[in-house]
């Protein structure tokens, strides 16, 4: 079988290594010098240029490198091909550390800290413990509600929204449009973990910091288009918003004249709350791959009209 390869990941060589060592007949053809189109039976892709999947006629799967399928979605002409996306239970145990960690830190007040800390100013501020901070998961799916059973453990007061009504043990779980005004009147620490679709961006916009209680805080390790980034700095300028860990953005790398990066109540990293790694990665393909060899059904498909 021949596999297009196409990452700007910095692991590529150790991510075909891999693959060949799981795979040892795999013809691995890394874009952009891919040889014959006509000769490609799958795609394994990072942001792929638009029309060019199109071009594949014997193409059987398109392989995510990633959690996320927006990047193959934006493609006006992707081919009405299956699309699997990487679930690596590594990744939602890092991304989980890393959503506790942000709501660790804006939960016991380090912005304001670190604030002082630069102005040496040494002031106590009134700390409330877990149980008394709510804390809102847009998004219960993988990452979602890993995440929110790992804030539960921790005891904040934890609630998630979905599109279908869930029920997750010691969560409270709201749905739909209406749940969604509801989670967002009782959440303090809102974290965003929703895929991006049409219907999810620009969901972390004027209207929905609106709903928020004042001073709530937001985390936002979706993607940088489901935040409005012009309405988060009027959000936190007007003190509506207390402040915002984000991980994800418009555009990546983050400019440097960006005004994020200097923002006293904005803490950046540059998109790396949960990486994919080939070691546990590879595997996934690999038994991909058999699937689509043997016909079998593959995992973790995406809904082509839901777009996640
Ligand atoms: N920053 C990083 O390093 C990083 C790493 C990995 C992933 N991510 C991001 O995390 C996202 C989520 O991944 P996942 O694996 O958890 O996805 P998932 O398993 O597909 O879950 C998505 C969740 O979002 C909900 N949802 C989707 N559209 C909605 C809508 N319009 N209204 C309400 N709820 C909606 C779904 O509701 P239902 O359950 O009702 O379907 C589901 O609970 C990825 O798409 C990616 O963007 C970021």
């Amino acid at each position: 079988m021949n596999l297009l390869f196409k990452t700007s990941s910095l692991k590529a060589t150790l991510w075909q290594s891999e693959l060949q060592r799981l795979v040892p007949d795999l013809v691995i053809r890394k874009w952009p010098d891919f040889g014959d189109p006509g000769e490609i039976d799958l795609a394994l892709v990072w942001r792929p240029p638009h029309g060019l999947l199109k071009t594949l006629p014997k193409l059987k799967l398109i392989m995510s490198l990633g959690a996320g399928v927006d990047h193959l979605f934006e493609d006006p002409e992707l081919p009405r091909v299956p699309v699997m996306r990487l679930v690596d239970p590594r990744m939602i145990g890092e991304m989980t550390e890393y959503v506790t960690l942000a709501v660790l830190r804006l939960h016991r007040l380090d912005l304001t800290y670190l604030e002082q800390q630069r102005e040496r100013r040494w002031a106590e501020h009134i700390q409330p413990v877990a149980a008394e901070r709510r804390v809102g998961v847009l998004g219960l799916g993988q990452y979602g509600s890993d995440a929110a059973f790992r804030l539960k453990s921790l005891g904040f007061d934890v609630a998630g929204w979905s599109r279908s009504p869930k029920n997750l043990p010691g969560i409270a779980c709201y749905a739909g449009e209406s749940g969604l005004a509801a989670m967002l009147a009782r959440t303090e620490i809102l974290v965003c973990l929703l895929p991006l679709t049409p219907e999810t961006e620009g969901i972390l916009g004027a209207g929905l910091f609106a709903a928020l209680p004042r001073g709530a805080m937001i985390v936002n390790v979706g993607r940088g288009r489901h935040l409005v980034e012009v309405d988060l700095l009027a959000a936190l300028e007007s003190g509506q918003l207390g402040g915002a860990v984000l991980d994800v953005f418009r555009e990546e790398p983050l400019p440097e004249a960006h005004p994020f990066w200097r923002h006293p109540h904005i803490l950046v990293t540059p998109h790396v709350a949960a990486a994919t790694n080939p070691l546990t990665c590879a595997p996934l393909i690999a038994e991909a791959i058999g699937c689509i060899r043997h016909g079998r059904p593959v995992a973790n498909l995406v809904d082509p009209e839901r777009q996640y």
